[in-house]
């Protein structure tokens, strides 16, 4: 049958990857039963964050945080009375209550019950590479428990993320799962996708968007560079923004579909901005120039959502059309003609150079310009304020999906949405805390069990998800038929 994708089950799947400069690095798309170790980054504290799954949980097996690739592992001695530090809670399994479930030191072998007071006994503990590096953390998986989310005590630098480009390789941090012999049984690192579908080309060529599991980001452009949730967070702040890396660290790191929210000011230089709500965010300018620069340099296919229009439009069309020309004189050729329509193929797409793809909400204006715009995603949005009713909410439109006939993308947003009194009493301690309760439920949720016909997932703060790694696999695991 055309179009239908199937997944094959428990195959080894092999993929040659090809860096710009020619070397073949091979990615192994293994048995998803595997051992398999992530690293995240929490929202509210930007905490570095490991999970893993179907862990054997061995005794004497570990977690080790590294800051530099670990080739192998050694044990050495920790002189008598070399004080350690302490869990701050027993379990720290993504359950965050906001205290850091472990505060790093140099390396230690097991969970440290030992408080902060100093040890009678030498104690072993493990470095990396003969001792040139350092495990700045290390986590004690729990016996019988195969799956686990820990955040660490780790902070992470957003200006590594920055600093990313189409050659950057693993950066900031790694995480390897060892036995009591040292034993590296799997490992991963920080990384950017920056070409993930350009990777996968011979699998998913001949597939349409509708086909392929997207990771997107809700409410993209609501990011503000530079900022430090811990220093400068404000009630403003803490409901408004949604990610922490821009646009184009977004896309670097695999983001394909943005949510883009426009209003209108016409009284200032810039007259296009991203709102989230009534807040005004970034420059609309701002988040082009990037897609733009993104896709010269990859050749990745962005979905450009246009929606809500929340500020500035009034009830004309006139702001609309002074968007959708200006749109068109900062995208032009790389603007995916509707002719393209929702069933092209990706190599349909490259074929054209068109991979921009403006989907944009509301209906009269895709009529009036049938040349550029493309009907908006579909957003299935549960407007959800926990996880219970998210969890519900997102099977439900999975198990019974009608759209699934169409060839019209559509999207999951899954995030929780306070309400208007939660936002102005804080109740809910803010979008970061929100985030933090279940990015790592929704990426074990999509990874376990919805990912196989899952098309495009939205979340806040979506460095805390595995979301990107999870749609590459998944899609690297379909066969077109
Ligand atoms: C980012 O790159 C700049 C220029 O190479 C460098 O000076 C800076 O230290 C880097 N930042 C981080 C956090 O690595």
């Amino acid at each position: 049958m055309v179009g239908k994708v199937v997944r094959l089950a428990l195959a080894m799947l092999l993929v040659a990857f090809w860096s710009e400069e020619g070397q073949a690095l091979t990615e192994s798309y293994e048995d998803p039963n595997k051992l398999k170790v992530w690293l995240t980054i929490s929202a509210r504290k930007r905490f570095v964050e490991v999970s893993w799954s179907n862990a054997p949980a061995n005794q004497g097996d570990q977690l080790l945080v590294t800051r530099e690739d670990a080739l192998s592992f050694q044990t050495q001695l920790l002189p008598k009375h070399t004080p350690l530090a302490a869990f701050r809670n027993e379990e720290g399994s993504g359950q965050d209550d906001g205290s850091p479930s472990y505060m790093p030191i140099s390396g230690f072998t097991a969970r440290p019950e030992t408080k902060s007071d100093t040890s009678e006994v030498e104690q072993k503990y493990w470095v990396a590479n003969g001792g040139a590096t350092e495990v700045v953390a290390a986590i004690e998986p729990r016996k019988g428990l195969n799956t686990q989310w820990f955040t660490t005590g780790l902070p992470f630098d957003y200006a590594l993320s920055q600093n990313v480009t189409v050659q950057t390789g693993c950066y900031g941090f790694w995480a390897s799962y060892i036995n009591a012999q040292g034993n590296i049984l799997a490992k991963t690192c920080l990384r950017a996708f920056p070409r993930w579908m350009n990777n996968l080309k011979s699998k998913i060529g001949e597939m349409r968007l509708r086909d392929l599991f997207i990771p997107g980001s809700h409410d993209s452009g609501s990011y503000r560079p530079n900022f430090d949730p811990l220093v400068r967070e404000s009630l403003v702040t803490k409901y408004a923004l949604t990610q922490d890396d821009d646009i184009r660290g977004q896309l670097m790191h695999g983001v394909r579909y943005l949510d883009i929210r426009v209003g209108y000011y016409r009284s200032s230089h810039d007259r296009f901005f991203i709102y989230h709500g009534i807040t005004k965010q970034r420059p609309l300018q701002e988040v082009i120039n990037q897609v733009r620069d993104f896709i010269y340099e990859t050749n990745e296919i962005v979905i450009f959502g246009l929606k809500e229009f929340p500020v500035g439009f009034g009830k004309g069309l006139a702001v609309h059309r002074l968007l959708i020309s200006y749109l068109r004189d900062q995208f032009q050729d790389l603007i995916a003609h509707p002719s393209l329509t929702w069933r092209a193929s990706l190599r349909d797409i490259w074929a054209r150079r068109q991979n921009v793809f403006l989907a944009y909400d509301h209906e009269a204006m895709v009529e009036e310009f049938p040349d550029i715009l493309f009907g908006s995603v579909e957003q299935r949005w549960g407007n959800k304020q926990t996880w219970a009713q998210l969890e519900t909410y997102l099977r439900n439109i999975n198990d019974f999906d009608v759209s699934r006939f169409s060839s019209r993308p559509v999207s999951d947003m899954a995030e929780l949405t306070p309400e208007t009194w939660d936002v102005i009493l804080d109740k809910t301690g803010g979008l970061r805390k929100m985030a933090d309760n279940v990015n790592w439920r929704i990426s074990q949720l999509y990874r376990n069990e919805l990912g196989t016909n899952a098309n495009i997932v939205s979340a806040d703060f979506i460095r805390g998800t595995t979301l990107v790694e999870t749609a590459i696999e998944y899609n690297a695991r379909k066969i077109y038929m």
